[in-house]
């Protein structure tokens, strides 16, 4: 595993670079990356560029056989260039510009801001074009598909939808604009979601499309950016650094033009005490890995106490520096990079620690991250090492963005069940891939496939010829609900999968936050929550029936035999042991290679090579754990990672 840090050598007095780059070289750090904040040091006046002081650095870094990635500055354009050219800022709904002295506050899409953006780039990239220390590049920073109101933006989305749907009419037809009076009789009445009404009071179809075209205008923007780096730095991997925000753009489309995908793993310090908690790192992990299903980076790795524009954070307990590092490499990370070297002395973020603290002098956390550093450049003959998995659950931002739009009840959220059913298969100690839902099927035995809300055609087929073929297939509730557009498909529930499922709805009852048990037929009672379908089984068997409310003994989980395969179907949000229950059974029907007994919170993850293989076992809590595995008791101090050579 190569480890790196984040350093922002504008933010230090030249003195202490050289100091930094030595202690960074004896700790053991191999990369750092650089500059996405930087441009009015780079370009401090319009067209004047300045790289000496960002050369000198890479110099430094170089000398000391420490890699250097360079960012795309361009997520903070200088002020001068607001000055000159106000209208690139970005919009707010109310259709006020955002204010200026904070970042990322640029409308992607608009020309001007492009045509400098561009302009950076291209003299950054040709700049480094020749220094070989310069091995990567990252574009922009947290680049987010938000919604943006300027007059630019509002022309585009009209083109946007000229090219998807032709006419007026078709767009009036597959958002259904007869409700509510809302038939477009020009393009010019097409506008953003404008005003501060919750956005469940516009159409679903049109938000829905709405959501696509912001994540299309934020690819657009990464593509343009990447192809300047190929053409004028070419040879070095292209990136962009993402993390699980309000507004993702579509990863799996904005990475099919990007090189490698790299992750802000910034995991919780404080542990929730309620152990239904859907709390799991290694949920967003496996989703990194499965972006490409390839080897990703951590760009930003948690370091220190976070706070800032929140009140402060518990600094990352005794282990965790190691843990969570070793955790990213287990699942997938070969590269895990340290946000940051040093604390902030200044600027807003002063209070989102590094691993050095202000003062500079190394204390705990730094001792633990250079003992790390050691043991991450020992697992070198891991690094490329695969992580196969037999379970794959799929993951759609059609979905992602349909809930959003339209809450299905009290407390209900997306991906809520695809980590209840990742925690319930990684409790069996198997790899657990998680991928678009258009990726093909070969090679696992199990695929979850929960809340296949909007629904796709193709996929439907994929997931029953998967299963006609012997394969497993776990569908959940709030599936086939919706046709491509968002809108109600006119059919008994759940949708297109009713065949494959042998099973339909009579009629679903959104619960909220009521509870409802459901009992199971060896008479296992346990808790379900938020939604449940009133089943009826058309071929399925039952395997869990609701016990209370009027639909008091309908069935709430069944399992049809589909050809070769079996398909269950759970039609209730449950708690986290209906989950397991679920997986345990069809990881026992799968005959899959289970470890029995892992105690909550423990994760193995088990990589494997031609030259070496190795589980990691890891504790991801904060109380000691032991069990049994193959005959041999295994003994877990909290946030202890354990790597078995096998
Ligand atoms: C994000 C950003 C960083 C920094 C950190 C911590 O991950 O990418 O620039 O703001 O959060 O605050
Ligand atoms: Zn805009």
């Amino acid at each position: 595993m190569r480890v790196g840090v984040d350093y922002y050598p504008e933010h230090w007095d030249k003195s202490l670079w050289a100091a930094d780059a030595d202690l960074m070289k004896r700790t053991g750090v191999k990369l750092v990356r650089m500059a996405e904040f930087a441009w009015c040091r780079l370009e401090p006046r319009d067209g004047v560029f300045d790289f000496s002081w960002l050369d000198e650095a890479v110099a430094l870094f170089a000398d000391r056989g420490i890699d250097v990635v360079l960012c795309t500055p361009v997520s903070c354009p200088p002020l001068w260039l607001y000055e000159k050219h106000p209208e690139i800022v970005h919009v707010e709904k109310d259709g006020t510009p955002t204010r200026l002295g904070i970042r990322s506050h640029r409308c992607v899409t608009n020309p001007v801001f492009l045509q400098y953006a561009d302009r950076i780039t291209i003299e950054m990239a040709k700049h480094y074009a020749g220094n070989a220390a310069v091995v990567g590049w990252q574009i922009d920073n947290e680049l987010e598909a938000y919604f943006c109101y300027c007059g630019h933006c509002i022309d585009r989305y009209r083109t946007w939808l000229q090219e998807k749907y032709g006419c007026l009419e078709n767009l009036n037809r597959a958002y259904g604009n007869v409700v509510w009076s809302g038939e477009y009789s020009s393009w010019a009445q097409v506008t953003p979601p404008f005003g501060t009404l919750p956005h469940a009071w516009q159409n679903p179809a049109y938000m829905l499309d709405y959501y696509r075209f912001c994540s299309d205008n934020v690819i657009d923007f990464s593509n343009r950016q990447a192809a300047q780096l190929r053409q004028y730095c070419p040879g070095r991997p292209v990136t962009t650094n993402v993390w699980f925000c309000e507004h993702m753009p579509d990863f799996y489309k904005q990475f099919d033009g990007l090189d490698f995908i790299s992750y802000d793993n910034y995991p919780a310090t404080r542990l929730p005490s309620d152990p239904e908690s859907c709390y799991s790192h290694a949920f967003h992990l496996d989703m990194m890995r499965g972006v490409k299903r390839q080897p990703f980076w951590i760009m930003e790795q948690l370091s220190g106490g976070k706070g800032c524009w929140a009140p402060m954070e518990k600094p990352p307990l005794p282990g965790m520096i190691r843990g969570y590092a070793l955790q990213a490499f287990a699942h997938g990370a070969d590269t895990v990079v340290h946000f940051r070297w040093r604390t902030a002395n200044i600027g807003a973020e002063m209070h989102w620690h590094g691993l050095l603290d202000h003062s500079n002098v190394p204390g705990r956390r730094f001792r633990e991250f250079a003992d790390m550093c050691i043991e991450a450049n020992a697992l070198e003959k891991l690094q490329g090492t695969e992580i196969k998995a037999d379970v794959a659950i799929l993951f759609a931002f059609d979905n992602e963005y349909a809930f959003r739009i339209q809450p299905q009840t009290d407390g209900y959220y997306y991906m809520e069940q695809l980590q209840r059913l990742h925690r319930a298969f990684m409790g069996l100690g198997l790899n657990v891939d998680i991928i678009g839902q258009h990726e093909k099927l070969d090679g696992y035995r199990i695929v979850c496939a929960p809340e296949m809300y909007v629904t796709d055609a193709g996929v439907v087929e994929r997931l029953n010829e998967f299963a006609m073929k012997g394969g497993t297939v776990i569908l959940t509730t709030r599936s086939g609900v919706k046709d491509p557009n968002n809108n109600a498909l006119m059919t008994l529930l759940p949708g297109p999968y009713q065949e494959m499922a042998g099973v339909h709805a009579v009629e679903y009852a959104p619960i909220g936050w009521e509870a409802v048990s459901v009992l199971f037929g060896d008479g296992t009672e346990l808790q379900a929550k938020q939604w449940c379908d009133i089943l009826e089984t058309d071929t399925a068997e039952v395997l869990a029936s609701y016990n209370g409310d009027y639909y008091c003994g309908a069935p709430a989980i069944t399992r049809n035999a589909c050809g070769q395969g079996q398909v269950y179907y759970i039609g209730t949000v449950g708690t986290q042991p209906v989950y397991d229950r679920v997986a345990g059974m069809a990881a026992e029907k799968a005959a899959l290679p289970v470890v029995a007994g892992l105690p909550p919170r423990v994760e193995i993850v088990t990589r494997t090579g031609r030259e070496a293989s190795a589980k990691f076992i890891f504790n991801n809590d904060d109380q000691p754990k032991s069990f049994v595995m193959d005959g041999q008791e295994i003994s877990l101090a909290p946030f202890e990672m354990k790597v078995v050579l096998i």
